[in-house]
């Protein structure tokens, strides 16, 4: 769903209604993809881990060499403002940053360029997400993305696609697969639970590095339960007893079936459950 007419988007430095926000056609982003983004939940009228969006928003300019002297307290007020301008209660507020605006050339190092920065916010339920009580329908499909995941580029294509085709297939979401080996779901990490042992896929150029898979993993390590983060092989994900999702956008969501088998009874297992109710509970305790 659009958000309503009224509602504003920052771009460069100015705040713009909804309708009159624009940036040229001859922006890299539209032009190459060349641009990185985030993505953090709002609660509460509140940022979730603005601070780990910020600095893995650098690590992503900074891997791609766009000019970035951002300040993290800037892009703060910017999202507060826009947070509040927006009377956003809970959804999602999106930074977005080009590496600006260029006659279109593949080489890009003619001439520095300035970055194009859009911040805009979307109304969502977060909390009361029907998926994350009855859990989501994923299927299985190749991971057709370039290989370098780790960065948050706005390159969605292959992700947009595997989420469209699931949503023809009749199911939710779809879990990108290379090799023999689980890598992530279309726009979240994967975690599998056997034996009542957690396992997620590791860091590498495969994943993005999500900010709230690193904080299911801190926070089960501060509450005692065992987490591993390895290779997953397909087979261990169908035998799994348990499957969830991380996302800023989700949060956890279970997983009760893949590729139209069930996930253990094909009901929302209890470590999920009790992961979900640790996750809520750290993160209301440090809004932002
Ligand atoms: N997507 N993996 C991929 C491919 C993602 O696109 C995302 C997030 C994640 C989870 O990262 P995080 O926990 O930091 O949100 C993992 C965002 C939510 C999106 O594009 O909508």
């Amino acid at each position: 769903m659009l958000e309503k007419d009224n509602q504003k988007v920052y771009v460069n430095g100015e705040f713009y209604s909804k309708n009159e926000a624009s940036i040229s056609v001859f922006d890299r982003g539209f032009l190459f993809s060349d641009s990185v983004y985030e993505v953090s939940a709002v609660i509460e009228g509140k940022l979730v881990d603005w601070k780990e969006h910020f600095a893995r928003l650098i690590r992503s300019l900074t891997h791609l060499g766009i000019v970035n002297n951002f300040q993290e307290e800037d892009f703060y007020q910017i999202q507060k403002k826009l947070i509040k301008e927006n009377e956003l209660k809970e959804g999602l507020c999106y930074v977005q940053v080009t590496r600006g605006v260029a006659e279109r050339d593949f080489n890009f190092t003619k001439k520095s360029l300035l970055p194009t920065v859009v911040v805009f916010t979307q109304e969502k339920k977060i909390l009361n997400n029907p998926a994350s009580k009855v859990g989501i329908k994923i299927i299985t499909v190749p991971d057709d993305r370039w290989r370098r995941r780790d960065i948050k580029t706005t390159q969605l294509l292959a992700q947009s696609l595997a989420k469209t085709h699931a949503v023809q297939k009749g199911v939710d979401d779809s879990l990108l697969v290379q090799g023999g080996f689980i890598n992530e779901g279309s726009s979240s990490n994967a975690f599998i639970i056997k034996y009542g042992r957690i396992i997620t896929p590791n860091l590498s150029s495969d994943i993005l590095g999500g900010i709230t898979r690193s904080s299911v993993i801190k926070f089960c390590q501060i509450n005692n339960i065992k987490i591993e983060e390895q290779k997953i092989k397909i087979n261990h994900l169908m035998n799994a007893q348990e499957v969830f999702l991380t996302s800023s956008t989700g949060f956890v969501l279970p997983v009760i079936e893949i590729d139209g088998r069930l996930v253990g009874n094909g009901l929302v297992g209890g470590m999920v459950k009790e992961i979900q109710r640790i996750y809520l509970e750290q993160i209301k305790a440090k809004l932002s």
